[in-house]
Parts: structure tokens; sequence; C-alpha cells
């Protein structure tokens, strides 16, 4: 774990606060360490027509290519539900156009860390094109 994973958690809980989640009521927090150092949040941000939702982990990802950067280093996830969330089916291949097979997301709750596991446990064998 680096030793912006403190700030981090900080910056995550702050968006899972913000987020726009009256359909589900499941708020999420997302914070990407950029390589360069940078930290970018989102949360989740639902629709009243629900497949136009986005999650928590494609905020902080937009946020991140807006503010220049293009490759994350580490991720923190917050939830509120009593046992460790992982990022959902799309989100991990959201996840793995930025990231390393052996880029570690940790899985945290309010009261902090609860489980790190890398993208590549959660996304094995990940569809990829060549460089771009
Ligand atoms: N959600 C996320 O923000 N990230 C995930 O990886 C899983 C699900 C959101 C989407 C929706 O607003 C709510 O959680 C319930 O599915």
């Amino acid at each position: 774990m680096s030793e912006a994973f403190d700030r981090m958690l900080d910056l995550a809980r702050a968006a899972l606060a913000n987020a726009h989640a009256p359909y589900s009521r499941f708020r999420v927090g997302a914070c990407v360490r950029a390589a360069s150092g940078r930290l970018y949040a989102g949360c989740n941000v639902e629709n009243a027509s629900y497949p136009v939702g986005q999650c928590a982990e494609a905020s902080a990802i937009g946020a991140m290519v807006a503010g220049g950067d293009r490759a994350i280093a580490e991720v923190v996830l917050v939830t509120e539900r009593a046992e460790p969330c992982t990022p959902c089916g799309r989100c991990r291949h959201q996840l793995s156009e930025f990231a390393r097979t052996d880029t570690p997301i940790h899985l945290c709750g309010p009261e902090g860390l609860r489980q790190t596991i890398t993208l590549g446990q959660l996304l094995p064998l990940a569809f990829k094109l060549g460089d771009p």
C-alpha cells in the first residue's frame, strides 16, 4: 500500500458522501492514484432511467482522463456494505484500459481497509487491442 492510501481513502469517503444514489441507496466512492501522483475521486451517479447511471470508478476515471493522466497506479473503493465490495464487470474493464494486472485495488468500508486485490485477480485475460 502506498503512502497516499490515507489521502485516497479520505477523498473516496468524501466522494461517497456526495453520491447520487436515490434509487439503489447504495453509495460508492472511488479514488484512483495516477502514475503522476495525482489523485482523482468519483462517486456513483444514478439516473431515473436506471441503465443511464454511472459507477463511482467510471466517474473517477473520467476525472483522471480529463485531468490529463492516463496510467492508474492504485485504486481505493469505499462502500457501506458489511462485506468487501468488488468493482462490477464493466468497471473492471474500464480500469483495465488504464491499469496493469498488478495494480492494487483496495476494498474499503467506512472504517477503513478490508481487502486488497489486484486487477489481474479481478479480470484475468482481459480483452486488449494492441497499443492504440
Ligand atoms: N456501483 C458502483 O458505483 N461501482 C461498482 O463497481 C458497482 C456498483 C454502483 C452502481 C449503482 O449506482 C449502485 O452501485 C448499485 O448497483
